[in-house]
C-alpha cells in the first residue's frame, strides 16, 4: 500500500521536476521502497503540456541512468493538493505560487522547497537550466540527487517508512 505521494514541481515540467521524479523513483526502488512512496511532476504553467522532458535534460539523465518518461502536465491545484502528502518545488518563484494555488493551511503544510533536503550541497535552489548550458544541466542532476538522498533519509525517519 502506497503510504506517501510525493509531487515535484517546477515551471514548465521539462526540466527540472521530470529529473526529479526520476532520480527519486530510482533511489526509492533501490531502497525497495516502491510499494510504499509514489512520485509524480508537474508544471506551474501549463505551456509544455504533453511534451516529453526537454531532449537535454533526458540526455544529460540518460547518462547517468535515468530514463525520463514522464509528460509535461500543469498543476491542478484542487485535485493535487488533496491528493499528494508533500508538493515540492524546486525555486523560491515555484514556492511562492504554490502558495497562491493553494487554499488551505492543509495544503500549505504539504510544500517543501526541493534544495532543504540537501545533505552535501549548499544551493539554496535548483536552478532554472532552460536557458543554460551542458554544465548547468550537470548542475540540476547534481543536486537532484543529493536533494533525493535526503529526502528520502526525511521519509525514513519522519514516516518511519521500511523501518517497521
Ligand atoms: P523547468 O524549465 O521549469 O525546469 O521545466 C523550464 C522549462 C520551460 C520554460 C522555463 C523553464 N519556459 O519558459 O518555457
Amino acid at each position: 500500500m502506497i503510504e506517501k505521494q510525493l509531487l515535484f514541481v517546477c515551471l514548465g515540467n521539462i526540466c527540472r521536476s521530470p529529473a526529479a521524479e526520476a532520480v527519486m523513483k530510482d533511489k526509492i526502488k533501490t531502497s525497495g521502497l516502491d510499494h510504499l512512496i509514489s512520485c509524480d511532476s508537474a508544471g506551474i504553467i501549463g505551456f509544455h503540456s504533453g511534451a516529453p522532458a526537454d531532449a537535454r535534460m533526458q540526455m544529460h539523465a540518460i547518462r547517468r541512468g535515468y530514463k525520463l518518461t514522464s509528460i509535461s502536465r500543469q498543476i491542478k491545484p484542487k485535485l493535487d493538493f488533496n491528493r499528494f502528502d508533500m508538493v515540492i518545488g524546486m525555486d523560491d518563484q515555484n514556492i511562492k505560487d504554490l502558495n497562491s494555488l493553494s487554499r488551505s493551511e492543509k495544503d500549505r503544510k504539504k510544500i517543501f522547497l526541493m534544495t532543504d533536503f540537501c545533505l552535501k550541497m549548499t544551493f539554496n535552489h535548483v536552478p532554472d537550466p532552460y536557458y543554460g548550458d551542458n554544465e548547468d544541466f550537470e548542475l540540476v542532476l547534481d543536486i537532484l540527487q543529493d536533494a533525493c538522498d535526503g529526502l528520502l533519509e526525511h521519509l525514513k525517519t519522519q514516516n518511519h517508512l521500511g523501518r517497521k
